[in-house]
């Protein structure tokens, strides 16, 4: 009877440990392998949301850049532009017992779940890039732009330009990724200050997902729907785009329609170089900059909240704005 009784206590132990190791290998993403840890380093686990932009891709080589220079061991995941593949990460994360977890959410809502496991375990994280709709009890603080002010910047400068203009004036949004916060908050930011002036309408806004070809796409679909640079007949004063991928797309699309990109008032967000570059060439009015050299700050603020101190709830970087009547010589090479 007693032996029974441990044989099938050693069968469940069994099944037990190989639920638990396939529950564990299930949580960790297929291209991640488990870090070699090094001697006395901390240890950032890192989840971006992927490469769909120049911006994006300098935004991960500083944060690379400054984790070497600090010291600091980096465990990373690219999500692919996929939540489920960033909420896999920070499971992965958690697993490792890494020593504080950055994440850049693609999308504000649907991190409290993986977030109190996060605090569950122990590890502090740190939302990077773009905000996030949940308790804010579940994470140690924000570091990043503000997307508000940048929509503001954006409209300032629209404002100033259009003062002495009486008639309507039509805009066009191309905005970014649908749910993330940075465009929710370029397009609220934005119209937070053309409302105040009943002349501005945007008769059109679209989503272009941060993506030089659907910047394309949809400016190649407005001519040809529309037989121009024109909506329902009403002419295209203003092209408002929350990036410069998307602008830089389309700006390829009024090339290949043989539209001048002075026909129109074009304003950008990010200041990439090859959008600067636009800029001083007349093909666009005004880029506001979106700074993606988080890498430096970022790790003052793993270092910190490794030493069990607190960091500020929001850390906003310093953006300019460059306009078509800036002294150009001025301008240094952007690097991204
Ligand atoms: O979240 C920042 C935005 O994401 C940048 O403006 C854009 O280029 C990137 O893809």
């Amino acid at each position: 009877m007693k032996s029974n009784i441990k044989r099938i206590l050693i069968v469940l132990i069994a099944v037990f440990s190989i639920v638990l190791i396939s529950l564990i290998y299930l949580a960790i993403p297929k291209n991640q392998k488990k870090p070699e840890v090094q001697d006395g380093k901390l240890i950032l686990g890192f989840s971006q949301i992927g490469s769909e932009s120049a911006w994006r891709t300098r935004n991960t080589q500083s944060i690379f850049e400054a984790a070497e220079q600090n010291g600091i061991q980096i465990l990373f995941d690219d999500a692919q532009q996929k939540q489920e593949n960033q909420l896999k990460a920070i499971r992965s994360f958690i697993v490792y017992q890494v020593d504080v977890i950055a994440f850049v959410p693609i999308v504000s809502g649907g991190w409290d779940n993986v977030l109190q496991e996060a605090k569950d375990a122990g590890i502090p994280v740190i939302v990077v890039d773009r905000q996030i709709d949940c308790d804010q009890t579940l994470y140690a603080g924000f570091l990043g732009e503000n997307g508000l002010e940048e929509g503001y910047a954006a409209a300032n400068f629209l404002v100033k330009k259009c003062q002495n203009r009486l008639s309507d004036i039509n805009i066009v949004e191309f905005s970014g990724t649908e749910n993330s916060s940075v465009a929710t908050e370029r397009a609220e930011g934005f119209r937070s200050l053309i409302r105040n002036y009943p002349k501005f309408k945007i008769i059109y806004s679209q989503d272009g997902d941060f993506l030089r070809s659907r910047g394309k796409e949809m400016m190649d679909q407005i001519i040809s729907q529309n037989g121009g640079l024109k909506i329902n007949g009403k002419s295209i004063d203003v092209i408002y785009s929350h990036n410069d991928s998307m602008t830089l797309g389309l700006l390829d699309s009024l090339e290949n329609n043989k539209i001048s990109p002075r026909s129109t008032i074009i304003i950008s967000i990010d200041a990439e170089q090859k959008c600067i570059d636009a800029l001083t060439q007349g093909k666009l009015n005004c880029v506001v900059e979106c700074n993606p050299n988080l890498g430096p700050t970022l790790m003052e603020l793993v270092k910190k909240i490794a030493a069990g101190q607190q960091i500020p709830r929001v850390t906003y970087m310093v953006e300019k704005v460059f306009t078509e009547y800036d002294d150009f010589s001025t301008y240094e090479p952007r690097g991204y």
